[in-house]
């Protein structure tokens, strides 16, 4: 009997070729900036790692920079940010921003609309990074090995590329990986002067075959009286791997790992890290 095409196997013959169906009728996170900032509000734990990484650089190439949680206080130390991400909607909120900000700091930082798998700034730098996990953002290999390639194309000789990819002990704590169709209340946050609780809630989608983690966030905004202000959606789609599959990435791309750091505070890298830093430079 010929065997029926399945649209599992549509998907995963797809993303193999490099092809991501989008079928979520949800937009994705970047196109929401206020709730990602609302999500990330007290997020600085990879800062001060940052702030020593790229001590001494003049100039520097943030990928996916998003609202410049990192790229502001980078720049407020003195030294150039260039960041560039393919979210115009993500930009646009940092624009906003550093108008809040003194002018010669918003004059330290450039930014422009372009994909990590694909852009030519036509230019080198000593560093060049990819913070927060957002590696993972690439959904198959093809998309991972453009954006090694494009990083390394933009790497001065001598310089140093890191990128920090998460170990997932957040997907094993919040079980991302069970395919339980149970929505799961991830944060509660109550903002002081207008008195409005903000909730987000997720369900969880994992596809062993293509590796594509999905997670639909519920968020419900309500007022002090606690009536129901406004419900929104977002899709958060990620690729899970382990870090095995990024050395062979990275070795495709004559890539040279020279360190491996298992926190935000240079330790190492052992069994129960919460991230893996990858410093690297051309080989
Ligand atoms: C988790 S946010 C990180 C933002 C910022 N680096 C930070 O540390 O807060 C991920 C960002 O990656 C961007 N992004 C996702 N895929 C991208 C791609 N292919 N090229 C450029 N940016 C991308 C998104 O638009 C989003 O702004």
């Amino acid at each position: 009997m010929k065997p029926r095409l399945l649209r599992q196997d549509a998907t995963s013959f797809a993303l193999m070729k490099g092809t991501v169906l989008d079928e979520s009728p949800f937009p994705p996170v970047p196109d929401r900036p206020d709730l990602y900032d609302w999500l990330y509000r007290d997020t600085d734990k990879d800062i001060d790692m940052y702030r020593r990484l790229t001590a001494g650089h003049e100039c520097i190439l943030e990928c996916a920079v998003g609202t410049g949680r990192l790229a502001i206080p980078l720049a407020q130390q003195g030294i150039e940010v260039h960041g560039i991400d393919n979210s115009a909607a993500m930009l646009n909120e940092f624009k906003a921003k550093l108008e809040g900000f003194p002018p010669e700091l918003a004059r330290r930082i450039h930014l422009e609309q372009a994909d990590m798998r694909q852009f030519d700034l036509g230019r080198q730098y000593s560093f060049v990074f990819i913070p927060f996990g957002s590696f993972v953002y690439l959904l198959t290999l093809a998309d991972q090995k453009a954006c090694l390639t494009a990083l390394r194309h933009h790497l001065a000789p001598g310089g140093t590329m890191v990128i920090d990819i998460p170990t997932w002990a957040e997907a094993r704590d919040e079980r991302w990986l069970d395919n339980d169709s149970r929505v799961m209340k991830v944060q509660q946050s109550i903002d002081a002067d207008s008195g409005t609780t903000t909730e987000m809630w997720s369900t969880f989608r994992f596809d062993a075959t293509t590796q594509l983690m999905e997670q639909d966030r519920h968020f419900r905004i309500y007022d002090r009286e606690g009536m129901l202000q406004s419900e929104r959606v977002v899709v958060w789609r990620s690729r899970f791997f382990l870090p095995g599959e990024f050395y062979l990435q990275a070795d495709a791309c004559d890539l040279e790992i020279t360190q491996v750091y298992g926190d935000f505070q240079f330790g190492p890298f052992r069994h129960d890290s919460e991230v893996a830093v990858m410093v690297m430079r051309a080989s």
